[in-house]
This record gives C-alpha cells, structure tokens and sequence, in this order.
C-alpha cells in the first residue's frame, strides 16, 4: 500500500504508522507526508524517517485550492491510500473524488458523538464515562463516513484534556496501522 500523510501538528500517529511498518505489522510505504503548518512537529518525524515532506500553506489558498495542490503531490508521489493523521483543515470533493473510498481519517471520540475539533473537550464537558477514538473513510461531511475501526478509553474523574488525549493516542497509535490494513483488504475484497 502506497501511502500519503497529511498532518497538521506532532504526528504521533504518523511515527505510529511508520513503526509499524517498520516491524512488519503493516505492509505499505509511506511516499509523502504533507504539511500545512511551518513548525509542524511532524515535519522532524518524517526527516527522522527519510520520508520526503511537502509543505503546502493552507493560508495562501481557498480551501479548493488547497485541496487541488495537496491532489497534485499526492499523484506526483505515487499515492494510492490518503491517511489524514491530525489534519485540522476540512477537505473538499476536490480531494474526496479522486481517492474514492481511499482517504482516512481518525478522530478522537467515538462517532458520531463529538465531531468536531473540540472532541476531547466536548467529551469531558459531557461527563461521559467512556470516549475513544475512530478510524473512518472520510466523506464530505466532517468527522463522517463508514466507521472501520474503534476503541475506546475510560475517562477519569479528574481527567484532564491532555491526559485524557494522551490516554486515547495510546489506542490511536494502536488501531490506526490495523484499520490501514482493514480498509485494504475490504477494497480488494469488493473492488
Ligand atoms: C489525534 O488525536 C487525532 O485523532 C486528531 O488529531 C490528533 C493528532 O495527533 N484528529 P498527532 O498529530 O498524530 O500526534
């Protein structure tokens, strides 16, 4: 599977998806990660890996735009699978359409409770007792589209959004790698 990162900030689950490559647990390569913010940790991560990253400036375009220049490198580096791990930008069909069934994305709640950028917050303000995080396809509509993966976490009454965050990362970095693979096999199997 040739891969195609998109993050905006750490890129926790891009090291994730890496090392799992790395020891066999996923077969795929990541061609490109690509970057919307200068200082974007992930950038670090992908040097560290020998990944080539792409910096595309979402402020110096409409969101069209944007979508059209990331499609353009996403192409130019062989990219079969589109593997959103944090990017905070909303996509468009310009994106979508030409990767049907093929971009992913991960949020930290259960869907379709707490879309959103806000998920950990929302959850907490809540008050519920069990969150998690999701891997789905991406459809137009944010934070939507066919579930393929979940797992959820307990919340702690004196939990925090960061350690309430760092206890759902530990089961994104988890689950992502796995439900790479999934959709995978659910593509060849139904073409
Ligand atoms: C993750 O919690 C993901 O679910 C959300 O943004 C965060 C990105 O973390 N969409 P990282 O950049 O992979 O460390």
């Amino acid at each position: 599977l040739k891969l195609g990162i998109l993050a905006s900030g750490s890129g926790s689950n891009f090291e994730a998806i890496a090392e799992a490559i790395a020891s066999g647990e996923l077969n795929a390569q990541i061609q490109v990660v690509i970057y919307n913010n200068p200082g974007a940790k992930v950038c670090d991560r992908a040097r560290r890996w020998n990944v080539p990253a792409v910096f595309h400036d979402h402020r110096q375009y409409k969101r069209r735009q944007l979508d059209a220049q990331i499609v353009a490198t996403l192409q130019e580096y062989d990219v079969e699978w589109v593997i959103m791990a944090g990017w905070m930008r909303i996509v468009t069909e310009v994106l979508i359409d030409q990767f049907p069934n093929r971009v992913l994305n991960i949020h930290p709640s259960l869907l379709p409770s707490f879309r959103g950028a806000r998920a950990v917050e929302d959850a907490l303000q809540a008050r519920v007792k069990i969150t998690g995080c999701t891997v789905h396809i991406a459809a137009l509509e944010v934070d939507s589209g066919p579930i393929l993966m979940q797992a959820a976490v307990p919340v702690m009454p004196d939990d925090t959004p960061e350690t309430l965050h760092a206890r759902i990362q530990v089961e994104e970095h988890r689950i992502y790698p796995r439900a790479i693979a999934l959709a995978a096999q659910q593509a060849k199997n139904s073409p």
